[in-house]
């Protein structure tokens, strides 16, 4: 299927400027950013005090790194509204993200900034292979969650007909898309997996559907899932990312024709790649973690954002204005250490996919015996495998990952549909070590 770059007339304007204008744009926006977040949220101006800084002191775009970090412990001491640097009646609307325990992280825009965030989120489907007038199929939770809205409004400031779906209620999603004939489908990738199942179990080819592009985020996805998600359904998987604190779906995307990773929108957002343990910048090429600075947000600025999403800046290919990041294959809270290997459950995801037999569905459980932390591999086996080849892949599967990953895991082979399913962000790790 041959993926078309959009026509340059279709380009905004940021993604035709060549690299030295667009460091100028950073700059005066960072500058403005640092002076609005300075003047109006008092955790900043605390913040930049500590640090003995002033917004005077960024002169060049490397002085960002002499500003503190944010985290997202700073944004919930700040529950819910504190970071906000608007008054409320210039807030048009609030997202959160549910953390897994304790207070959510809350997220607030004005008018102007979901205006900004929609033209990104069009962009991201423009460079996805979208264009105006075809139907997108919107699987994404609706909610507080940024996932569905996000998409929503990108796909209606894109032109496009959107069918506002979110998660859940499989069997109906499968109806929706055989009657509806949506061209584009955006959802997670794991729950497009189930969305897999079931038009398989309804005896449906999803070969035949009019998808045409799945614009696939909210979780990290190998490439060994996006060649299986493409040959399954005969579509452009292509790879979406964003975070609440930093925006929602549509800080990066993935341009169809060449799918080497997002390209960061720098002319919303400046990227950073820091070494996780000291906190200092390393240079592009470097892997390290992701750090974001909103260069137009207004009703929540945000200064070094630390994501814990683990990745390298690559220079742009398809959008030279723009860098890329290296597809993120785990974030920092997500490593698994065992037995002093470090491990990301993408590299698990990797291996099962290479196992004949073996279905992308699994979760990886920690125990701990004695002193020794184990980790299981639960995976499903495709419908209909024998015993026979359930042995097989399992002594497949437990090689690949000693040979690959340099650890041994017990694999326990499940039936189709055993593992816990979810319509959004797929639960890949569960913990059973006693906590400290
Ligand atoms: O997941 C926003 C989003 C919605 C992005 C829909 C893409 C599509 P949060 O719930 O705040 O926001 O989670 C953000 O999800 O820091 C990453 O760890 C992870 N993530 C998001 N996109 C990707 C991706 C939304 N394409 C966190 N690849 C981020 C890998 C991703 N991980």
């Amino acid at each position: 299927m041959p993926a078309e770059p959009p026509p340059a007339a279709l380009l905004d304007e940021a993604e035709r400027m060549d690299p030295g204008a667009m460091r100028a744009l950073q700059h005066e926006r960072l500058a403005a950013t640092l002076r609005h977040a300075y003047a109006n949220v008092p955790h900043y101006r605390r913040a930049f005090d500590a640090a003995g800084v002033t917004p005077d002191d960024f002169r060049d775009l490397p002085d960002i790194a002499r500003f503190p970090f944010t985290t997202k412990a700073d944004l919930r001491d700040n529950y819910p509204f504190g970071m906000f640097a608007v008054p409320m009646e210039e807030v048009a609307r609030i997202h959160a993200s549910s953390g897994t325990t304790g207070k959510p992280t809350v997220v607030g825009y004005t008018k102007s900034d979901i205006e900004v965030w929609s033209s990104l989120v069009a962009r991201s489907i423009r460079a996805s292979g979208g264009r105006p007038g075809m139907m997108v199929h919107v699987a994404y939770g609706y909610g507080l969650f940024t996932g569905g809205l996000g998409a929503h409004y990108g796909a209606e400031a894109m032109g496009c007909t959107v069918v506002p779906v979110s998660g859940g209620m499989t069997e109906r999603q499968v109806q929706l898309i055989e009657d509806f004939r949506p061209d584009i489908i955006m959802v997670t990738p794991s729950y497009m997996l189930a969305l897999l199942d079931e038009f398989r179990r309804q005896g449906k080819d999803p070969r035949a559907t009019s998808l045409k592009i799945g614009i696939f985020g909210a979780e990290p996805w190998t490439e060994a899932m996006r060649a299986q998600i493409e040959d399954a359904f005969g579509i452009h998987a292509v790879d979406i990312y964003g975070l609440s604190e930093v925006m929602g779906p549509g800080v990066a995307n993935e341009c169809v024709e060449t799918k080497d990773g997002p390209h960061v929108w720098e002319d919303h957002f400046y990227p950073e790649i820091v070494d996780p343990e000291t906190g200092a910048p390393v240079p592009d090429g470097e892997p390290g973690e992701l750090v974001f600075t909103s260069l137009t947000k207004q009703a929540m600025p945000v200064i070094r954002y630390r994501t814990r999403d683990l990745t390298r800046l690559l220079p742009g290919t398809a959008r030279p204005a723009f860098r890329r990041m290296q597809k993120i294959t785990g974030r920092s809270d997500d490593m698994i250490i065992l037995r002093g290997v470090n491990l990301f459950p993408s590299q698990v995801e990797e291996q099962i996919l290479r196992v004949p037999h073996l279905a992308p569905h699994y979760q990886l459980i920690l125990t701990r015996e004695g002193p020794m932390d184990s980790m299981t591999i639960a995976v499903e086996c495709e419908p209909g495998t024998d015993e026979a080849e359930r042995a097989g892949a399992a002594k497949a599967l437990a090689h690949h990952v000693k040979a690959m990953i340099g650890v041994s895991a017990r694999i326990e082979l499940r039936d189709p549909g055993a593992i816990e399913r979810s319509v959004g962000k797929a639960r890949r790790v569960v913990d059973r070590r006693p906590k400290a």
